[in-house]
């Protein structure tokens, strides 16, 4: 077989076969098949698309093409979520608790974050001594135990998918459906869990801005995970403006810690119900999505669910006293407040230009070589829907630099404020099982 003939066959529109999608994955995990075939390749797919059967059959090698991890040390039903990112998405630190307290096991495996806001480990990091890295027996036996753990990514897994995802971000092909759905999901079915909870987001701060192309999205992901033996359901939420009122890393744990200490903060409160319902459901542990909607409910109110926070912190040896005390938590040195000016309601929030905002103060890396800097964030003090009037604080900064001029202005570009009130939008746009 000859890449060149592959290229050419899904150029032309054709569907390829089982063999050639292997060869392509095998190739070029290997260094056989160049970075400019696999280019080529990758354009083709950018603009011929990919079947269901092809999709499934790129997944599946890219899965096979490195370690599958074993978890079957772990007693119970393994669920996982999944976010494809967002702004303040601060919702794997509350759905892990709160599954937890149901009695299903979590075994999250997580990784850092580039740009914007840090990654769920970069956040975890806001709380002092907390360790991600641990041996595989360590990571089972803290999930038996105490039904939630949290590490960093261990293993080679889905290598195929490292390799085309860094290709793909410098050629202009992140952006297709099938290889995002494909990237996604042979790295999530590489890390054994039983189910999965995708949580696609939809908006200006999402990958898929529209909810038609979420839609397509979140479907080709449920049909793989399905498909592959896991039982696979996602939420389509939105992403117009950030999540919650916090940015950044200790102010996103910090927002987490208080819903898990039962405060109503809307938008993140339901949809971290929303999720957790359904991993609880797909573990068997609920008859019924209201069933298990309530039941987690109660564990808010009842410090269930704080309570299993807490003691993951302490089995990954965090500093508790920093949970039991947020204002303990690290701190910037100055605060900043951005302040409204004109009268009006805020019609929309750039969640993007947010997170850049929040990463100019420093509480996301620029470069895979920039240091994190836990402290500094960004508070939200309005959203859309809400009315301002001039010299009100739209968000607070919290930074380490006296002025953090870069970081004003990219807020300032973030807000529209129209004479006209709009509704908010709403948060939980569909479920796809
Ligand atoms: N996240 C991934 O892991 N892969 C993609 O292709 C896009 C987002």
């Amino acid at each position: 077989m000859r890449m060149y003939d592959v290229i050419v066959k899904k150029r032309d529109g054709h569907e390829l076969t089982k063999e050639e999608i292997e060869f392509f994955v095998e190739g070029y995990t290997k260094g056989e098949i160049p970075d400019y075939q696999a280019s080529a390749f990758t354009m083709a797919i950018y603009f011929q698309s990919m079947t269901e059967k092809e999709t499934a059959i790129l997944t599946q090698a890219m899965v096979d093409s490195g370690e599958i991890i074993d978890l079957s040390g772990i007693e119970g039903h393994i669920v996982d979520k999944h976010s494809t990112g967002g702004v303040g998405d601060k919702v794997t630190f509350i759905v892990g608790p709160l599954v937890a307290s149901a009695g299903i096991p979590v075994a999250k495996m997580s990784g850092r974050g580039l740009g914007h806001t840090g990654g769920t480990l970069d956040k975890l990091e806001a709380v002092p001594g907390l360790e991600i890295e641990m041996s595989k027996e360590d990571f089972i036996y803290n999930v038996n135990k105490h039904k939630l753990a949290v590490a960093g990514q261990t293993g080679n897994l889905a290598p195929a998918d490292k390799k085309l995802y860094a290709l793909r971000d410098v050629t202009g092909t992140v952006n297709s459906m099938p290889l995002i759905a494909g990237s996604i999901m042979s790295k999530k079915l590489a890390s054994g869990a039983d189910s999965i909870v995708l949580d696609v987001k939809t908006g200006s701060g999402a990958f898929m801005k529209t909810l038609e192309d979420s839609e397509a999205l979140a479907r080709e992901m449920v049909n793989i995970g399905n498909n592959l033996g896991r039982k696979t359901v996602a939420v389509i939420s939105d992403m117009n403006q950030p999540l919650g009122f916090e940015v950044g890393n200790a102010n996103e744990i910090k927002e987490a810690a208080e819903i898990l200490q039962g405060k109503k903060v809307e938008d993140l409160r339901k949809l971290s119900l929303e999720i957790a319902s359904h991993m609880t459901v797909l573990a068997g542990a609920f008859e019924s999505y209201e069933e298990a909607y309530h039941t987690l409910e109660q564990n808010l109110e009842n410090g269930k669910a704080f309570k299993a926070f807490r003691t993951f912190i302490e089995a990954q040896h965090g500093d508790v006293s920093v949970i039991d005390d947020l204002s303990k938590l690290p701190a910037a040195k100055h605060v900043i407040e951005v302040l409204a000016e004109e009268n009006g309601y805020v019609t929309a929030i750039d969640a993007e230009s947010i997170g850049v905002a929040a990463m100019y103060l420093g509480a996301g890396r620029a470069t895979k070589e920039d240091r994190i800097n836990h402290g500094v964030g960004i508070t939200l003090n309005k959203k859309i829907g809400d009315s301002v009037t001039v010299g009100e604080p739209l968000v607070i900064l919290h930074s380490d630099n006296k002025d953090a001029a870069d970081s004003v202005e990219k807020v300032k570009e973030a807000y529209t404020i129209s004479s006209e009130k709009v509704e908010a939008p709403s948060l939980i746009h569909k479920i796809i099982k």
